[in-house]
């Protein structure tokens, strides 16, 4: 039975196909001849802060990451669930920026994979037998063709699963990295470069008139390992981690209230239409966003079917229509070249999601073919 049909969107659901169905760019970037490393998963952020004793406070004395080894130039962190050295890297810096997005690959091998891809893509690429991070071995970093710096490693210290050790945990443990979220001006582009890196999409964002405004790219059989949003790039839109439980997001809420540091909340808590997750957003203390997400589905069959929800179905990016605030379509942190220089920000000239859905020019409906405007209609910023 074929699975490549459009289900057109009538009724509440999002439209479901069982292609990639976005379409192509104007713009591509030629597919290597080279073979792709076999790409795992997400596995850690490479992140500058500007204060390193502020930093630490949000995400080790408020959030619970669980410090592997520290110095006065970087704290390297994970999740409970983690058995790698780290998760996310917090490294002193000039500009708070991003400075790598690095993905675990299944053999060593695969290390000579990426340097030839990369290399026939006409990129920079640069390899360290000895890692370019604590508790990492030998990797390549490369300048991809979207201007996002990417490492690719195998090699890696242990350290114990802290899984179970439950005396350890706080009510708002994060137990695993989940996903990067990425800005990038033109999706189709990103998207079909991610293709050929070995990603498939399961999600985007689309409108009739065939404008992609976001896509959601999995390697890992979850929803995503990394998501392409339309807008002003390179950018790290933000970087999530799971917890197991709604609860535990609450509690995170809670924390936050009871320290009154409120307003390090961006948005939510809420549940997601795309993924059918359930989030929060935080900003750190330079502003580097933080989602904490969990409960989205599997989508490891070959046959998982893409969703794709109209840009202008109020539910996509919150499932009980509440707004989503315009710093999260506009903020996002820069990203740094191999020389640790930030990146320069191209401007997206494709519609943008924020000025087609919110405020006079833009529209949202809760359901479809309904005139009314009110409250969740995304009328209220
Ligand atoms: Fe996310």
């Amino acid at each position: 039975m074929s699975t490549d049909h459009v289900v057109t969107g009538d009724g509440p659901e999002p439209v479901v196909t069982g292609t990639d169905p976005i379409p192509a760019s104007s713009n591509p970037i030629p597919t290597p001849a080279a073979t792709p490393p076999d790409v795992v998963r997400c596995a850690y952020l490479d992140l500058v802060v500007t204060d390193l004793a502020a930093s630490r406070a949000f995400y080790v004395d408020v959030l619970g990451l669980v410090v592997t080894e520290e110095d006065d130039e970087a704290i390297y962190l994970r999740s409970f669930e983690e058995f790698i050295h780290h998760n996310l890297v917090l490294r002193k810096g000039p500009v708070a920026a991003a400075a790598a997005f690095a993905y675990r690959v299944r053999t060593p091998e695969d290390l000579d994979r990426a340097v030839a891809f990369y290399t026939e893509l006409g990129c920079r690429v640069e390899r360290r037998p000895d890692g370019f991070a604590k508790g990492i071995g030998d990797s390549v970093r490369v300048e991809d063709p979207l201007g996002f710096p990417y490492e690719f490693f195998y090699d890696v210290e242990h350290v114990e699963r802290l899984a179970w050790r439950y005396e350890l945990h706080t009510p708002g443990a994060l137990v695993r990295l989940d996903h990067f979220n990425q800005v990038t001006p033109d999706v189709p582009r990103a998207v079909k470069y991610m293709e050929d890196l070995g990603f498939r999409v399961t999600e985007d964002i689309q409108d009739e008139a065939g404008t992609t405004y976001a896509a959601w790219m999995r390697r890992k059989p979850t929803v995503h390992d990394t998501a392409m949003t339309g807008g002003n790039g390179p950018r790290l839109h933000h970087i999530a981690f799971s917890t197991h439980e709604k609860h535990n997001i609450i509690a995170i809420c809670d924390k936050l209230g009871a320290l009154r540091m409120s307003d390090v909340i961006e948005r939510g808590p809420g549940r997601h239409g795309v993924s059918n997750a359930f989030y929060l957003y935080l900003r750190d203390p330079d502003g580097h966003r933080v989602e904490i997400y969990t409960q989205d589905y599997w989508t490891g069959d070959p046959d998982n079917p893409v969703v794709t929800w109209d840009v202008h179905d109020n539910q996509r990016r919150d499932w009980w229509g509440n707004p989503v605030v315009p710093s999260w379509y506009t903020e996002a942190s820069l990203v740094l070249d191999l020389d640790g220089n930030p990146r320069p920000v191209v401007a997206r000239t494709d519609d943008s999601e924020m000025e087609v859905t919110v405020g006079a020019d833009g529209f949202s409906y809760t359901r479809k073919g309904d005139e009314e405007k009110g409250f969740k209609l995304g009328h209220t910023l």
